[in-house]
């Protein structure tokens, strides 16, 4: 509801502004204006002035600004309504029925989708037309056919200062209403004429989640800057609370799709016309948290995709602290990383390009990894200092994950793997180089290799990403697997894996069995084991399926990977396995124990490790 103007200037000019400030702030008369603390800050000498002329009150300490109705809807949490309500009230004025003006207003809001379509429309018929035959071609030209530039509705802004503008007054819009979609700029000074914010331009309309147009972007198609320009915020569009592609994006992920965040417009059309039609992007901005909120609707872990230059290591990084804060069990994000120089539009327009993207998804990262390369990258642990250098800075990223069960999960992890990389031993994380002084000292400069933005294809030191879809049962047969392929592994994983349930029950079976055998004789070799399996008659398909998606997932499993990057790979495998079980009460068991089994401990768990001797055996007897 809207009140008329006149009715609001009567209402302030009624209101003394210092009278309603001074009901809650001491004010001080000095000059023209009162001065008093700022009830918007904690602060202990007076910065905030009341200007009751001008109508306005600021504070130069916190910046804030308002008349006399905002600072009651600031100061007692009311709406816009309910303030301008309680304010009358108090000078005996009546509240206004809505006027026809007020009413006419609000018609006309419900209309800025009508008009933004009826931009949408005007931009694709010009796409269509002899003045739009450059934007055309440049769209053909960037490999789009016709299908895809209609299923994308996309268009064309002629070269001129008025074709939106007056073909849209044709339609009986009128300008005020084209101004506050912003389509049309309006000049500071008043006696210019408003003119199209898009001129020159292919136009991208950007749809809301129901499939609404509410802004656009237009891209140039020489080398003019800006590249891109946006619609501005309107009562339609907050552009970080929106992701390019969302509509489609959100009905192509109750078919299963993968949710894959990549930066621009042309990056979300090349991978749906690749198949990937959950692909979205943020619109210019690094990705926000309400952005990462609407990809959680649609799927547990989002795939970021991002630049291997550094452009794209700080973008991880920004995305990395605004989705910690937000965790929540389940939910999280993956990081990709892509060759340099490459965005996924350019390679799926490569001969091989699709596989290698494919590639790359199926290496992403989990968003703990990320942070435990970034934080551990390169910094020297060669002193007692330096390492609780370390470990403060890994407590202060971990601090401000606000879910109390992720914090502590990551706490548990982290402290694991801090104590591991200490002590020299097992662990895929990058390892600083120790040693002399001289050597410690050449850090920063060229042994401070970052191992973090090593592009994907390459080395990335860790875990491959099972493909989703039937990603649990893979992850399993990873997990088996790799103890088939690493017997010598027992000693560190057996445990867990015993405890652990496959979904899949062939895939089980192999399980028990392995563990079995290994049970029996722990100095058994991979070939040797195989070939008890085979002689016990487990089915050849399970094994072919395990030794198969091996490797096709997870390089670090494969029998001739060095054993600590199997362990290592495994662990990661193995707590997204965990994460991912449905009872909560298995959950918890087997993730107590992965938070607590490291060989240090061993001895004073020596009784836990009795006690699950005997569970497992309950296990078999029951199974058998
Ligand atoms: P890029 O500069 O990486 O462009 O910007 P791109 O997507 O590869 O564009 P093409 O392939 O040259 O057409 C990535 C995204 O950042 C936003 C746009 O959303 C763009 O798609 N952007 C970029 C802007 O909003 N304004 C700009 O000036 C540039
Ligand atoms: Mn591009």
């Amino acid at each position: 509801m809207s009140f008329p103007q006149s009715f609001l200037d009567d209402l302030r000019a009624r209101v003394g502004l210092a009278d309603v400030v001074g009901s809650s702030v001491k004010l001080i008369k000095r000059g023209r204006e009162y001065s008093g603390l700022c009830p918007f800050h904690n602060e202990k000498s007076p910065s905030f002035t009341v200007n009751e002329q001008k109508g306005f009150y600021h504070c130069f300490g916190c910046g804030a600004h308002g008349d006399v109705i905002s600072f009651v809807m600031n100061t007692r949490g009311l709406t816009f309504v309910e303030a301008v309500e309680v304010l009358a009230n108090q000078v005996g004025m009546d509240v206004p029925k809505p006027s026809r003006e007020a009413q006419e207003r609000e018609k006309k809001a419900k209309t800025l989708y009508e008009v933004m379509e009826a931009a949408c429309v005007f931009f694709e018929r010009n796409l269509r037309m002899p003045e739009g035959r450059e934007g055309l071609d440049y769209f053909h030209r960037r490999g789009l056919d016709d299908k895809t530039i209609s299923e994308f509705r996309l268009g064309y802004a002629p070269d001129n200062r008025a074709a939106l503008k007056a073909a849209l007054k044709r339609e009986d819009i009128d300008e005020r209403t084209m101004i506050e979609a912003g389509l049309l700029i309006e000049p500071e000074d008043q006696n210019r004429q408003s003119y199209d914010r898009f001129r020159g331009r292919v136009m991208f309309p950007i749809l809301d989640r129901r499939g609404r147009v509410v802004a656009f972007g237009g891209r140039v198609m020489g080398d003019a800057k800006p590249k891109y320009l946006n619609s501005p915020d309107t009562p339609l569009f907050h552009k970080g609370q929106l992701l390019y592609g969302l509509p489609q994006a959100r009905e192509a992920s109750q078919h299963g799709a993968e949710i894959i965040v990549t930066e621009g417009y042309m990056d979300v059309i090349a991978l749906h016309r690749a198949g990937y039609r959950g692909a979205v992007a943020p619109l210019g901005t690094a990705v926000t948290e309400e952005q990462i909120g609407e990809l959680w609707k649609m799927t547990n872990e989002p795939i970021l995709c991002l630049d291997g230059d550094a452009a794209g290591k700080r973008a991880a990084v920004r995305a990395a602290e605004r989705a910690l804060p937000v965790l929540r069990p389940g939910k999280s994000l993956l990081f990709s990383i892509l060759p340099e120089g490459e965005d996924p539009d350019s390679l799926m327009r490569a001969g091989d390009g699709m596989t290698r993207f494919r590639k790359i998804l199926d290496q992403a990262v989990p968003l703990a990894e990320l942070v435990w390369r970034l934080d551990t990258a390169g910094r020297p642990i060669d002193t007692p200092e330096r390492r609780a250098a370390l470990e403060a800075a890994i407590g202060a990223r971990i601090a401000v994950i606000g879910d109390e069960a992720v914090r502590h999960q990551y706490q548990s992890m982290f402290r694991d793997r801090t104590f591991k990389l200490f002590r020299g031993t097992r662990d895929s994380a990058p390892r600083p180089q120790r040693g002399g002084n001289k050597k410690s000292a050449s850090y920063g400069k060229r042994g401070n290799k970052n191992y973090v933005w090593e592009p994907a294809g390459k080395a990335v030191p860790g875990m491959a990403r099972p493909a989703t879809g039937n990603r649990r049962l893979v992850q399993d047969r990873i997990l088996v697997a790799t103890l088939i392929n690493h017997p010598a592994l027992l000693d560190h994983i057996g445990e867990r894996l015993g405890v652990y349930v496959c979904v899949d029950s062939d895939l089980d079976i192999l399980r028990r069995a392995v563990l079995k055998l290994l049970d029996g004789d722990p100095g058994l070799d991979s070939e040797t084991l195989k070939g008890h399996l085979k002689r016990d008659g487990l089915s050849e398909t399970v094994l072919r399926a395990v030794e198969s998606d091996v490797m096709a997932h997870a390089a670090f499993a494969r029998p001739e990977t060095p054993l600590t990057r199997a362990l290592a790979g495994w662990e990661q495998v193995f707590s997204m396995a965990v994460s991912s079980l449905a009872d909560e009460e298995a959950k918890y068991a087997v993730r107590q124990l992965a938070a607590d089994v490291s060989d240090e401990e061993w001895e004073r768990f020596s009784h836990r490790r009795d006690d699950l001797a005997r569970r497992r055996e309950n296990v078999f007897k029951l199974d058998d």
